[in-house]
């Protein structure tokens, strides 16, 4: 346990679920976000998320009790001053994760900055910061308090000791750290969303329904979820997004995007979160 806080920023789904595991694991959490509204909207997820384990024994009353009471919610960056580690888990966006980690890097000198990136290349966030050995790559899984896997990646910069600290920052957790290079998409996303876009070009090709597909990877392959109705879970748009930097990345075409995908994103088709994406909601 830490004596020190750790600091979260960005409290949208990733940024909750990274700071109820904190808290629950003993850790005195500092959560950051631009929006006042979506930290009230935070801590209620928080507390429902803590209540759920409560209700299956996993968690005592006390122990909920406690947990919250370790959460500190701010919209002010400088109030994470005095965090060990600070995990980023604001927007996908390279514009506004680059002035975090510029903001970031000269708020505290000491300061480990993990980024839960899924797609962006952690050796250029390194290099805007003024400390890069001490960036890295903490990527979750969500849901982040039932996933296991924490991919830790290591930019170009990143020093030994700071790959150290996630790890066991990770292990505290409860979590098993898997170790990645800075290569686009890592290791799930590079693997899981290619098989994904190929799904999606098996529809398209009218080869088989969508409904067969997932049938078929569930009975053969012994996939918990077939991979069309995993794609509407994680979102189309995202899946695509990250075919986009998979094709970019590395510029061969075994990554272009699936014309039908890229339609039923344009259509906002996006999966569960509008109700219709391979499959209707
Ligand atoms: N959702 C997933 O399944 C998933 C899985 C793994 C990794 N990720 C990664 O985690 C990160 C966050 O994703 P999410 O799904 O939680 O996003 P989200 O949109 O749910 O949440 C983002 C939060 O960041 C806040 N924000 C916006 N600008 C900010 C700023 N400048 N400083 C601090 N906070 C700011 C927003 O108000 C919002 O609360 C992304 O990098 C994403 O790629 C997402």
């Amino acid at each position: 346990m830490s004596e020190q806080p750790i600091g979260v920023v960005g409290a949208g789904t990733m940024g909750q679920g990274i700071a109820q595991v904190l808290a629950t694991s003993g850790f005195v959490v500092k959560l950051y976000d631009v929006a006042n509204e979506q930290l009230g909207r935070a801590r209620s997820a928080i507390d429902k998320g803590l209540g759920k384990r409560v209700a299956k024994e996993k968690l005592s009353d006390a122990d909920r009790e406690a947990a919250l009471a370790r959460l500190d919610t701010t919209t002010t960056l400088d109030a994470l001053q005095d965090c060990e580690v600070i995990i980023e888990a604001a927007p996908e966006q390279p514009e506004i994760k680059e002035k975090l980690f510029r903001d970031l890097s000269r708020l505290s000198h000491d300061a480990i900055l993990a980024s839960n990136t899924s797609s962006l290349s952690l050796t250029r966030l390194a290099a805007v910061s003024e400390r890069p050995e001490r960036v890295v790559g903490m990527h979750f899984f969500n849901p982040v308090p039932v996933l296991k896997l924490v991919e830790v990646i290591r930019a170009e910069q990143t020093s030994d000791a700071t790959v150290a600290r996630i790890e066991s920052l990770a292990k505290a957790l409860g979590k098993t750290a898997v170790p990645v290079g800075d290569s686009p998409g890592f290791a799930v996303n590079r693997l899981l969303v290619p098989m994904i876009n190929e799904a999606a070009f098996l529809v398209q090709e009218g080869a088989a329904t969508a409904e067969a597909v997932d049938e078929a990877m569930k009975l053969g392959a012994a996939h918990p979820m077939g991979p069309l109705a995993l794609g509407d879970l994680i979102g189309l748009d995202v899946c695509l997004a990250i075919m986009e930097v998979l094709q970019a990345g590395f510029g061969d075409p075994k990554y272009r995007p699936c014309p039908l995908l890229k339609r039923m994103v344009d259509a906002g088709y996006l999966g569960r979160k509008t109700g219709r994406g391979f499959h209707v909601y």
